[in-house]
């Protein structure tokens, strides 16, 4: 582990310079069934990657059954229930390798061999991570797609990506709310022509209806199946799994991570930036539906036999204390949230802090969005006590882990600042015409020079996509979509999105899909949506819509927009406000001018820039006067 900041100086020199040995080095703590012939092999004109070339493995080996002989009856996962009022479960690493043997079992039972994509579509159980592993022991491909998105949304992930099997549960619980997961599986089944089982574990108890043939419960399956399963054994670049993210435009893209170099970079960056200790009590509150539960509460913490809080519920039930009772009750060392989440609780106020003893806590964590200085500096103040690092962690999907923060204690940290690069990561600052800004106090597009051994090897089923959307903007660069400032001590500071993702709430939404589903209500022709600054959420959705026809009553069109939404996407994307306009800003080839359009949402009406190739200059004086 790397244990000063001279020592930090030194590794990532090395890992510079001979990227090849440093990450062989650290390869060799893990059990391979066949070493590699050689480390790298790359090209971003393609592109093409490849980690730890034609060696064999299986993850879960490394997950669990590497701790098995010193740390069997460690505790793996303590789930805390969404009520506070149940009681909390515990595993250990010896019970969940069995427990994932076992589903292993029932997965190959069902069909499932090696390269199948399996879909799951789990609320925060214990289950989840034994389905997660149990793909990845016997070889599938799992597609984890987030427990709040609609439908018509997993229905489109799941073709995406041919699934065969999906796994759900009958419900689940946020807050006082429960939600009929089955009846949403049910509903998106009816147009997944590639799925031929279903398995249900029971959560809630509420009544389902079972499909025969299709249908099987999760208790039934694992009735009778033994807990041998031995590992299938797969090449260091076999896919581990596909998670889908919003782009600018069209489709969600189902990022592909491959099984070796994430292995490696997921366990070196958990350890190295939280500082893990062996008897740590760790607990991110990211749901496994999205990267940061798929790198940091799965693999990289069980890779480091780490044990770990996994929380069912949400910050706010049954009160805005709930995760601070959380952290008191379990002792949690190292805390990982997101900005969204700050900002909420501190807008609560800290009588909901202030019970608490929070004296255990060593390191904290942030991630998703940039943070911005009041939300950092409150929980360095009430949190930290001033006293604990913050580690402000930039990475994406994309990215498969890390890249970008101060390493807890040992590297210097900034408010605001993600800081410096891990080893391994060579970020550089484009500007538009592809120049790169060698010099400090520069602001530019994030991209990334080298590869690393947990980037993303393509877009499932595109790779044309992949290679346009992340290498044809610089030349053989990984663009990361960001902008980010490089200040005068050479830290690097993310700014935000540089293309059309809006981030709401650390949700990665994208533009084209909200917008057709605005698109579908009878009385709409055509939508323009943009961000715009939110106090908690950090941006909002500004919708401006052009209707056609009678609308009667706005208030219910609003509304049916907003349910259109929740069917076609989710709930995380409806948007905060909407203004009926009777003509959106085009360019005279008939591009929306969003920049403008963001200006508007955000109140500030000066300075649009160049609008000189706008069609019709009078569309945006008449937005101005009717804006809500
Ligand atoms: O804009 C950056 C922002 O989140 C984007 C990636 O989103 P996603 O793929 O959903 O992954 C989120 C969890 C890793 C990035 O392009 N982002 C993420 N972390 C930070 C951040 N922006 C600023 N600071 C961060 N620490």
């Amino acid at each position: 582990m790397i244990s000063n900041f001279n020592d930090y100086l030194k590794k990532y020199k090395e890992s510079v310079e001979s990227p090849e040995k440093f990450w062989s080095n650290y390869a060799e703590n893990f059990k391979w069934e066949k070493k590699w012939d050689d480390i790298l092999e790359w090209d971003f004109r393609v592109p093409k990657v490849e980690w730890f070339r034609n060696s064999k493995l299986n993850i879960t080996t490394n997950c669990l059954d590497r701790h098995l002989k010193k740390h069997s009856k460690k505790i793996a996962y303590k789930w805390i229930p969404n009520d506070p009022k149940e009681d909390s479960i515990s595993i250990t690493f010896e019970q969940l390798h069995v427990e994932v043997c076992k589903f292993s079992n029932v997965l190959t039972k069902n069909g499932v061999k090696k390269g199948d994509r399996v879909c799951i579509y789990m609320p925060m159980l214990i289950e989840l991570t034994i389905a997660v592993l149990a793909c990845a022991r016997v070889g599938a491909i799992h597609s984890v797609v987030f427990a709040g998105f609609s439908a018509q949304a997993l229905s489109e992930r799941i073709n995406d990506a041919t699934c065969k099997l999906i796994i759900t549960t009958d419900g689940s619980y946020r807050g006082d709310k429960e939600i009929k997961l089955k009846e949403i599986c049910d509903e998106a089944l009816e147009n997944t022509p590639t799925i031929k089982s279903c398995i249900v574990y029971k959560r809630t108890g509420s009544e389902v209806k079972m499909r025969n043939g299709r249908d099987k419960w999760w208790h039934e399956e694992m009735k009778g199946t033994t807990n041998i399963f031995e590992p299938i054994v797969v090449d260091a670049e076999d896919p581990l799994f596909i998670l889908y993210t919003s782009g600018s435009t069209g489709k969600p893209k189902g990022i592909q991570h491959s099984t070796a170099g994430y292995m490696i970079y997921t366990s070196f960056s958990f350890k190295n930036v939280f500082q893990y200790e062996e008897d740590d009590i760790y607990w991110c509150t990211a749901d496994i539906g999205w990267i940061t539960g798929h790198s940091y509460i799965i693999y990289g913490p069980l890779l480091n036999g780490a044990s770990s809080i996994l929380f069912e519920g949400i910050p706010s039930y049954p009160d805005f204390g709930r995760f601070w009772k959380i952290v008191e009750e379990n002792k949690v060392n190292i805390f990982y949230t997101a900005p969204t989440a700050i900002r909420a609780l501190e807008a609560k106020g800290l009588r909901y802090v202030k019970p608490y003893d929070l004296s255990s806590l060593k390191v904290l964590g942030t991630v998703g969005e940039p943070i911005n200085e009041d939300a950092w500096n409150w929980y360095n103040e009430n949190i930290g006590e001033k006293d604990i690092p913050i580690v402000d962690t930039w990475w994406q999907t994309e990215t498969g882990g890390i890249m970008i923060s101060n390493l807890a204690g040992v590297t210097p940290s900034k408010a605001t600042f993600a800081t410096l690069p891990l080893p391994g990561i060579q970020p550089c600052i484009m500007d538009n015409d592809g120049n790169e800004l060698n010099n400090l106090n520069v602001e530019g597009k994030l991209c990334i020079k080298f590869p690393w051994p947990s980037m993303a090897r393509t877009i499932y089923g595109d790779h044309k996509r992949f290679k346009d959307t992340y290498f044809s903007t610089f030349e053989n660069m990984y663009f990361t979509g960001d902008g980010c400032i490089r200040d005068n001590e050479g830290m690097y500071r993310i700014t935000g999105r540089v293309d059309d993702v809006i981030i709401v709430s650390g949700h990665n939404l994208g533009t084209a899909e909200i917008e057709s589903a605005i698109d579908e209500h009878p009385n709409v022709c055509e939508t323009a949506i943009v961000g715009y600054p939110h106090k908690i959420k950090g941006n909002a959705i500004y919708a401006f819509v052009i209707t056609q026809g009678d609308i009667k009553n706005e208030i219910n069109t609003r509304a049916e927009i907003n349910n259109l939404i929740v069917k076609n996407v989710g709930p995380i994307a409806k948007v905060e406000k909407i203004q009926f306009v009777k003509g959106l800003p085009k360019t005279r080839s008939g591009k929306i001018m969003r920049r403008i359009l963001r200006k508007i949402a955000s109140n500030d009406f000066s300075n649009f820039g160049d609008t000189s190739t706008l069609l019709d200059p009078n569309v945006v004086e008449e937005i101005i006067k009717e804006k809500i």
